[in-house]
């Protein structure tokens, strides 16, 4: 069985919502590609999907050099979603015409469905005809384009959909893939299953079932080496290559002295104990020590770490002798953001470094089975191959680790603080249910001097300060309200369990302006 026989495109116009088209085919069952949106035909043929998405994007159609359809699109005769921008370009292709709205729509709207839409008819929220959307557009269709009717409406955007009278062509001009459109999941379901004929192919144990036989194909009897972070997606990698090649498989796991409480630990528990996956431990923390002294520059304690991360792992594989091939967990949104960024339509926000920068002259092949998987899909196929839904559905965690969460200068003192007043504070978000609430929560470290009392005597300790946030993309975020109980529990046991720290405080910034690291 091919996973991936029945697939969809989706061309990208720069949306900020690409991605979620994407997963929401996905997660209907069927897999998709996103590619920018002047891709070659060539290519889209070859590709031979079953549909075509047409995302949203930043762009006006009048605009000069703005982003157009490729014609083969429609050449091919294949069912046809354009959404937001998508839309207005299948209306500009066709012949009509669209103009800027007097204000920009962002938000919730209730459109009102007509009868006969292939694509809409029978779905609604409260009342039949009745969809409640999200909008975010400034251009509406101003004239209709040529065999199109108009499906839904609002009192601001005479056409919020339409479609074609004989051919599978269809616009939405709201976004059916945000959440916030609560029908959106029928909508696709629709345009996938009734409109496009899909086959709910994409489910988990498939995808494990193709990937284990694709890596066999790929490496055979060869070894492969893997840098083991503790993170959810080289872990996933771990547990999906010891399935497919078992003892084929040799981890590294640097133990930098960096991490979080007890981390290295666990890992060797899980992964070599527990699911008997060959794992190397690197005892490197006096290293990272010694390296970071005296240093304060943020940037440069990045580099640092990277660095050594680098001649560590390198020394590691050199004792290899007979590896052939370096395993990578890259993910899907780094292939999307690396590709769309070479055509410049897509506006890249970071790149942090990945396990890599091994010496050309021991020229290992490269392998990334999480290549075409998004991270909910790596999650749900972490939880199937048997591991912890803790190391699962962990925070993210930064590569430099607690080297960029103690302000300045690095030292093994103030990461052992560091790591048990946050161990304190994740405990008790577990303990009151609210670590599934937040996005990202961590305790950072102030080499400042404080003065406390305990008992009748003053003390001059260190202070820790809490970070919570609420974050869809990590690119903006919120700070979490967590309860003040909840707060004055972790600042007392902080406060009381570890001797070197007389204060604690919460961070309250959002970001923007503030970031979510402190460094
Ligand atoms: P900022 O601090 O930029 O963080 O708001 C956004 C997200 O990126 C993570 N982060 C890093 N991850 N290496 C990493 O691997 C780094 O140097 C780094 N700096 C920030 C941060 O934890 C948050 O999830």
């Amino acid at each position: 069985m091919n996973i991936k026989s029945s697939k969809i495109l989706i061309i990208d116009f720069g949306s900020q919502f690409t991605q979620l088209i994407a997963r929401r085919v996905r997660e209907a069952g069927v897999y998709c590609e996103v590619w920018a949106w002047d891709v070659d035909a060539a290519l889209i043929r070859e590709f031979d999907p079953k549909a075509i998405i047409l995302s949203g994007g930043p762009e006006s159609v009048h605009m000069e050099n703005a982003p157009k359809i490729n014609p083969v699109v429609f050449e091919l005769n294949l069912p046809v979603l354009g959404i937001c921008y998508g839309m207005q370009s299948i209306t500009d292709y066709f012949g009509g015409d669209v103009v800027p709205s007097d204000e920009k729509e962002f938000g919730y709207a209730q459109v009102k469905v007509t009868d006969d839409s292939r694509l809409l008819s029978g779905i609604f929220d409260e009342k039949e005809h009745q969809l409640d959307v999200w909008m975010s557009h400034g251009d509406k269709v101003s004239i209709m384009p040529e065999g199109f009717v108009k499906t839904s409406e609002t009192s601001t955007a005479p056409v919020t959909s339409f479609e074609h009278t004989d051919l599978p062509i269809f616009g939405i001009q709201f976004h059916a893939e945000v959440e916030h459109t609560k029908q959106g999941r029928k909508i696709f379901d629709r345009f996938l299953f009734d409109i496009s004929g899909c086959d709910k192919l994409w489910k988990t144990d498939n995808i494990i079932e193709e990937h284990v036989a694709n890596i066999r194909k790929q490496v055979g009897n060869d070894k492969v080496l893997l840098g083991l972070s503790g993170g959810v997606d080289s872990s996933v990698v771990a547990a999906l290559l010891h399935q497919a090649i078992g003892d084929n498989l040799v981890c590294v796991f640097v133990d930098t002295g960096l991490l979080r409480y007890k981390e290295g630990d666990q890992v060797m528990q899980t992964m070599a104990e527990g699911m008997d996956i060959n794992v190397v431990r690197v005892n490197a923390q006096q290293r990272y020590y010694n390296a970071l002294a005296g240093v304060n520059d943020p940037e440069q304690k990045r580099k640092i770490i990277g660095n050594l991360f680098i001649e560590i792992f390198e020394e590691e594989s050199r004792k290899l002798t007979d590896v052939k091939w370096l395993a990578q967990g890259t993910i899907y949104p780094d292939v999307i953001e690396s590709a769309a960024s070479a055509t410049g339509k897509s506006h890249v926000i970071k790149s942090h470094h990945n396990v890599g920068g091994l010496p050309d002259d021991m020229e290992l092949k490269l392998v990334e089975p999480l290549r075409d998987l998004f991270k909910d899909e790596v999650r749900k196929m972490g939880m199937a191959l048997g591991l912890p839904k803790a190391m699962v559905y962990r925070h993210p965690f930064p590569g430099p680790g607690l080297g960029v969460r103690i302000l300045g200068e690095v030292k093994q003192e103030y990461a052992e603080i560091l790591a048990r007043a946050d161990h304190i504070f994740i405990s008790e978000l577990i303990n009151w249910d609210l670590y599934d609430k937040t996005s990202q929560a961590f305790a950072v470290f102030l080499p400042v001097k404080s003065v406390g009392v305990v008992g009748d005597a003053r003390r001059y300790e260190y202070v820790i300060a809490l970070r919570a946030v609420e974050t869809i993309d990590f690119m903006t975020a919120k700070w979490a309200e967590l309860p003040y109980a909840f707060l004055e529990l972790v600042s007392r046991r902080i406060i009381n369990e570890i001797d070197k720290v007389s204060r604690v405080v919460y961070d309250i910034s959002s970001k923007p302006p503030a970031t979510i690291e402190w460094e």
